[in-house]
């Protein structure tokens, strides 16, 4: 059997922290890994599978060496310098930016749900948004029963998503608040995060929408394949450490048996759900987070229209949100 050589970019960061500890868990034929980030933390020492590793400073020549993949965590600036190169030396790149998600030449791949566009690749597979992967591995398994006609989001999106700065900032207001303290600096977010919902993720566009709502809209129509899709979303962060929730109401085509549409959620790839709310059973951000799966609970009929449902749907978006789903994408890979 071949073993691989894998780069991983970014791999201080909180994206790359926890993909270096999923390969752990994984146990993949790799048998030669590189760690690279900024100059900031270079030579620093990374403990992984039992050895001792020492973080390069990423270079334009870094992936001289040749490599077959690299994991990219690293924004979307590093993403777009570095990635053509490290493809011209011959390397596959899974990128968790926004770089090129939307390039129609860079298949954008929820194993779960599209796993097939991988082969499409030409050297970039981008890893979706946090916030699209756990709704797509949700929608899919009902698009493909009933026809999804539209989809309205709101999700209540953690500040892990946000990297280290916006765990800072959560951290930094609870023990302002607990030490009585007026003041602390903002690091990640133009207000305190904690004590406070802010219906502001990423940039504001001219149309009054967040870049992440935009994400979350166009990247759901790409990885269904329904480029005309009706969907809207709100994007809120709240003041939850890790674990994206969303509220998700949906349309469809044709008319469904509730009951029907829960054994389609419990048998579809990647599920667990938890729907008995008469014993509080529903999935919530902290018994969530350190899991790979996607969970879902509070199904129920939308009665304001002919054929609808509301669902309630929390993913680790760390993991299942970037990490496991970019080396789910690596075992596809593999594997193939
Ligand atoms: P560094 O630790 O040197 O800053 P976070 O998720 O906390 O925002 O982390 C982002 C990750 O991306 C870190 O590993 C960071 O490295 C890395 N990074 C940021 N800018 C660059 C860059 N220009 N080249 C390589 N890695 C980068």
């Amino acid at each position: 059997m071949k073993n691989y050589k894998l780069a991983v970019v970014g791999a201080t960061g909180v994206v790359g922290t926890t993909a270096l500890k999923v390969l752990e868990e994984k146990k993949l034929p790799i048998n030669e890994y590189v760690f690279f980030s900024s100059y900031r933390s270079s030579g620093k020492k990374i403990e992984f599978m039992g050895k001792e590793y020492t973080v390069q400073e990423l270079k334009e020549d870094s992936f001289d060496k040749g490599f077959d993949f690299a994991i990219f965590s690293a924004g979307g600036e590093t993403s777009k310098k570095y990635s053509p190169i490290a493809v011209s030396k011959g390397c596959i790149v899974i990128d968790n930016s926004s770089a090129f998600r939307m390039d129609e030449n860079v298949p954008l791949v929820v194993p779960e749900v599209n796993r097939n566009d991988i082969l499409k690749n030409n050297g970039i597979i981008a890893n979706p948004n946090c916030s699209t992967i756990q709704a797509v591995v949700a929608l899919k398994p009902l698009d493909d029963k009933y026809n999804i006609k539209r989809i309205v989001y709101s999700t209540y999106q953690a500040v892990s998503g946000a990297g280290s700065k916006g765990i800072h900032d959560l951290e930094n207001g609870i023990s302002s608040y607990l030490n009585n303290s007026k003041s602390y600096n903002l690091e990640k977010f133009p207000y305190p995060i904690f004590n406070n919902c802010l219906p502001h993720i990423d940039v504001f566009l001219d149309n009054g929408y967040t870049k992440e709502e935009e994400k979350m809209i166009n990247e759901t129509r790409k990885i269904l394949g329904k480029p005309d899709l009706k969907i809207t979303a709100t994007t809120v962060r709240v003041p939850v450490f890790n674990s994206h929730s969303e509220s998700i109401n949906i349309e469809f085509e044709k008319d469904f048996d509730i009951k029907d549409v829960l054994n389609t959620l419990k048998n579809a790839p990647g599920i667990i759900v938890q729907n008995n709310p008469n014993s509080n059973d529903y999935p919530v951000s902290s018994l969530v987070s350190g899991k790979d799966k996607v969970y879902v609970g509070r199904v129920r009929r939308d009665y304001s229209v002919e054929s609808g449902i509301n669902i309630w749907v929390v993913a680790d978006n760390i993991r299942k949100g970037a990490a496991t789903n970019a080396i789910q994408i690596l075992e596809e890979l593999i594997n193939k």
